[in-house]
């Protein structure tokens, strides 16, 4: 049941670190800071010689899909492509042989995302499912089923799903690296060892960013528009947060990369407007920097997600929420905690039906 909390979703945001733990369990093979890789379903020749990738998914296995994308050019180099799988299909794909398409579905029923695939499929595609639930429609079909140990998730809301995803899209981008020799041997370490610490570094960022964002929901629940800014990494992050506030809560809310703001809805910012900015120490802290500044120029109300000790965070920014120092490529694990946790405080102020928002189906079978 819920377990003392008040609603499914805030159980499953807490139960996130147990779950990505059930979901590293057996993959990370630490010795050699590698990943055992045989449900991938693919042999070390299929993985040397794939020549794209093409994600596939939608909603917020859309966006844990977008992150996915970073860790695989950036771990496997790999050219890989995002696709809704509701426009990917009907468009006469270019896809065939030598691509593999990754079939992201938390209940892997989504009709969309099943069809999508197919049509992959069709045209000579291997598929590789990354669901939740076990024997479901998705990982039927495909080559192959890598599965995120998340266990039920009955808040329609995703939150420990995306994250398990999150993890499964990270294991295959160092798997595949290592087969192909672009993910050299000090790197493979680092990231096998940031994620295992994972669950210990999930349950200090809930436990510890709790109070403070159950405030800001308080103080700014009434907001009629809400912003959410990033980049690079932490970009499918503010689109994640934006979808969350908005499905739970009846905010409008909207995610975007920080470096559009210049290019119109900058407009938008005056002193009644949140703004989230995801801006944790990563190769893209100095421009995301440089939006925040902008977002303060405009009398926004600044709320920073940034690494500890982000001194000029502290200075420039209304609150600061922050997360521990970690390798650039984890830091989405640890930013979308406080971005969840903000969507469901604001909806429980509001008293929406948190776990069964309007409108909303857990499994989306109809097209
Ligand atoms: C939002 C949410 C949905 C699903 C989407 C895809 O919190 O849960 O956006 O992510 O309907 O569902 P799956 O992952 O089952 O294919």
């Amino acid at each position: 049941e819920k377990a003392g909390f008040k609603h499914f979703m805030l159980k499953e945001i807490h139960e996130q670190p147990r779950a990505i733990e059930d979901t590293l369990r057996g993959r990370l093979d630490r010795e050699h800071g590698d990943v055992h890789g045989h449900e991938i379903g693919l042999s070390d020749d299929d993985a040397r010689s794939i020549k794209r990738v093409f994600l596939l998914a939608c909603g917020t296995s859309h966006h844990a899909a977008m992150t996915g994308r970073y860790y695989l050019e950036s771990i496997a180099r790999i050219p890989t492509s995002v696709e809704l799988a509701s426009e990917f299909r009907g468009r006469e794909p270019m896809i065939g042989e030598g691509d593999l398409v990754v079939a992201v579905s938390q209940s892997g029923e989504t009709i969309d995302t099943l069809i999508a695939a197919r049509e992959a499929k069709e045209r000579g595609a291997k598929i590789l499912a990354i669901a939740n639930v076990i024997g479901s429609a998705i990982p039927r079909m495909a080559d192959a089923a890598f599965y995120t140990h998340a266990g039920p998730e009955i808040g329609v809301a995703s939150t420990k799903c995306f994250s398990t995803q999150l993890a499964n899209l990270m294991m295959l981008s160092i798997w595949l690296g290592k087969r192909r020799g672009s993910l050299d041997e000090a790197k493979a370490r680092e990231l096998v060892e940031a994620m295992a610490r994972l669950p210990l570094l999930m349950r200090d960022v809930i436990t510890g960013t709790r109070q403070l964002v159950c405030n800001l929901a308080k103080r700014y629940r009434d907001a009629r528009d809400v912003l959410f800014l990033g980049r690079g990494l932490n970009y499918p992050i503010a689109l994640e947060a934006a979808l969350k506030l908005k499905e739970i809560s009846y905010v409008h809310a909207e995610g975007y990369a920080a470096g559009e703001m210049k290019h119109g809805p900058i407009a938008l910012i005056d002193s009644a407007v949140p703004v989230f900015v995801l801006m944790p120490k990563d190769r893209w802290y100095e421009r995301t920097h440089g939006n925040l500044q902008e977002a303060k120029a405009r009398e926004g109300q600044v709320i920073a997600i940034a690494t500890e000790g982000d001194e000029s965070a502290h200075s420039l920014s209304q609150d600061v929420i922050e997360v521990p120092d970690v390798p650039e490529a984890i830091t989405p694990f640890l930013t979308v905690l406080p971005m969840q946790l903000y969507s469901y405080y604001v909806a429980d102020f509001k008293g929406t039906d948190v776990d069964q928002p309007r409108n909303l189906a857990k499994t989306v079978t109809v097209e």
